[in-house]
């Protein structure tokens, strides 16, 4: 069979789960505004449903997902040039997400490692939802037939079941529908760490307030977090290879060069030999200057909440002209009677 040939779209998704960080804004956020430059279709998502994989307060659900659409808002989605929306206002989401769960298989889904370190041990008290999680993600991306889709470095993984699943949904159908979708991980930054634990990435999740920046953070905040992160005692080497078993120093590292969009090298060049006397104060500064304006754009969005739902009204809308035709097709392909 010939490879069909998909027109570029990129589609991304955030959830709402709160306490949205500066490893969103390095890894996911910033990517997403440089492809919005490019000329390309680009439609961004609160996952809303994926976050109710685990438990949320419905009144914390509402105004985390308004907050992320301020998020993304006041880091340069502009929500005419991009489609900005909240999965569940798209059903298809939904409904294409039950047929990937006739899809994919469960050997598939117990392998992923998302799925490993958040059942934990007790996989038994689990939601169900947790483990299907991928087949939604899958579903997310391919109901827009979206062939690029930037995320940091965890999702990669969960990128390459959406492939697979796409491929078997086209070999079992003998089709050529679903695009093979890209994974596009970038920069300095697709895997930003704790700030208490070089080894752990940041997470929203993480119950140490001070292992993450938020972007709700004000300056003063920010300078202190950044100030006990933690370190070793050490200096910085000249090298960016020096820094391999030094996994706190090579996170602030490449954190900082990815808030002065410098590579490692010129960080080194510039920073090799410091203490973190001087490093620190520094990286505060910088990521003060980077975030103040997104927190306070962010904090202005937010007093006319009317807006942004208006704004994500009109997203839906924009989605489902994509969507709507996508899962019709796949239902006729599967054969629903329609
Ligand atoms: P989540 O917070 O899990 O909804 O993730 C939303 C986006 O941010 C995804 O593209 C993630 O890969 C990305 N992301 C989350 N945590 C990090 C991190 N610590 N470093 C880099 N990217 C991240
Ligand atoms: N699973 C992603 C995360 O936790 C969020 C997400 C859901 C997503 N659907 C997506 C990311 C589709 C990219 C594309 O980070």
């Amino acid at each position: 069979m010939a490879e069909a040939s998909f027109t570029p779209r990129v589609f991304s998704g955030i959830q709402p789960s709160g306490n949205l960080h500066l490893g969103n804004y390095l890894g996911a956020l910033r990517r997403f505004v440089d492809w919005q430059a490019r000329d390309v279709e680009t439609i961004f998502c609160m996952v809303d449903l994926h976050a109710i994989t685990v438990w949320q307060e419905p009144a914390d659900l509402a105004h985390s997902t308004r907050e992320l659409a301020a998020g993304f808002i006041a880091s340069g989605i502009d929500p005419e040039r991009s489609i900005l929306v909240n999965q569940s206002r798209v059903p298809e989401h939904a409904q294409l997400a039950w047929i990937f769960n006739c899809v994919a298989r469960m050997g598939w889904m117990g392998r992923m490692t998302q799925w490993k370190d958040k059942a934990g041990k007790n996989a038994e008290a689990a939601s169900l939802g947790l483990f299907a999680y991928p087949a939604l993600m899958a579903a997310d991306i391919l109901t827009y037939h979206a062939t690029h889709v930037p995320v940091g470095e965890d999702q990669k993984q969960h990128i390459e079941l959406t492939r697979d699943i796409a491929a078997k949904f086209n070999h079992d159908y003998g089709v050529d529908f679903f695009p093979l979708t890209e994974p596009v991980i970038e920069g300095a930054a697709t895997r930003v760490m704790s700030l208490r634990d070089g080894t752990k990435k940041m997470s929203k999740s993480d119950p140490s307030d001070a292992s993450r920046i938020n972007l709700t953070d004000d300056a003063d905040t920010i300078a202190k977090k950044i100030r006990k992160a933690k370190t070793d005692p050490e200096p910085l080497p000249e090298a960016y290879e020096d820094l391999t078993d030094r996994p706190e120093a090579r996170n602030l590292v490449n954190i900082y060069a990815a808030l002065s969009d410098l590579s490692v090298e010129e960080v080194m060049a510039d920073m090799g030999g410091a203490q973190f006397g001087r490093f620190k104060p520094a990286l505060a500064d910088l990521a003060v200057e980077k975030l103040s304006p997104i927190t306070e754009e962010m904090a202005r969005l937010m007093r006319d909440p009317a807006e942004i739902d208006r704004v994500l009204a009109r997203g839906a809308e924009r989605a489902r002209t994509i969507a709507a035709p996508i899962l019709d097709e796949t239902y006729r392909i599967v054969g629903m009677v329609r």
